[in-house]
């Protein structure tokens, strides 16, 4: 199995618990009061189907040019003009998100987080890069 048929099976186990994106923001929220203070006058329903549909476009970001654009533009959107996310924002945005794969997929091992690490590292270098202060 390549990485990529790995990530689509252990997300398709996650996303059988109907609770793994709201546990993610949980997790990802409580890491810092900065993150609690920028989501707490967000539409979370709205904010969960983006993210849904957000994570499955950060991952073609490897394959399709299309794909690339949106994760630019999205990036802009979360950078200095923006929400103000910082590059290692980033890296605990994804810790977090580890977090809630390995308590909703019952096969997680080190194996399918490397998966998770090689689909997201393109997409969240894009993002990272957009959100780098600009001098
Ligand atoms: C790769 C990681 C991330 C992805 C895929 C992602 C995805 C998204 C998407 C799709 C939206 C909705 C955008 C829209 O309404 O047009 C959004 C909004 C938001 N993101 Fe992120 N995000 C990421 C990382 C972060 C980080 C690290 C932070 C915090 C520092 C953050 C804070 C926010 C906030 C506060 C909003 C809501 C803006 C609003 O509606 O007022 N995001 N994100």
């Amino acid at each position: 199995m390549n990485f990529h048929e790995t990530f689509n099976d252990s997300y398709a186990r996650c996303q059988k618990d109907p609770n793994f994106i709201i546990l993610f923001y949980e997790l990802f929220i409580e890491k810092d009061d900065r993150f609690r203070l920028l989501f707490s006058n967000v539409d979370m329903s709205k904010q969960y189907r983006m993210l849904k549909a957000s994570i499955s476009m950060i991952m073609l970001a490897s394959t399709s040019a299309e794909a690339r654009d949106y994760v630019k533009k999205l990036g802009k959107r979360h950078g200095p003009d923006g929400i103000g996310a910082e590059p290692l924002d980033f890296d605990i945005w994804l810790t977090s998100l580890l977090e809630a794969v390995k308590m909703c997929d019952y096969q997680y091992n080190s194996e399918i987080e490397q998966a998770w690490r090689k689909c997201f590292s393109l997409g969240i270098a894009i993002m990272k890069e957009e959100c780098a202060a600009k001098k």
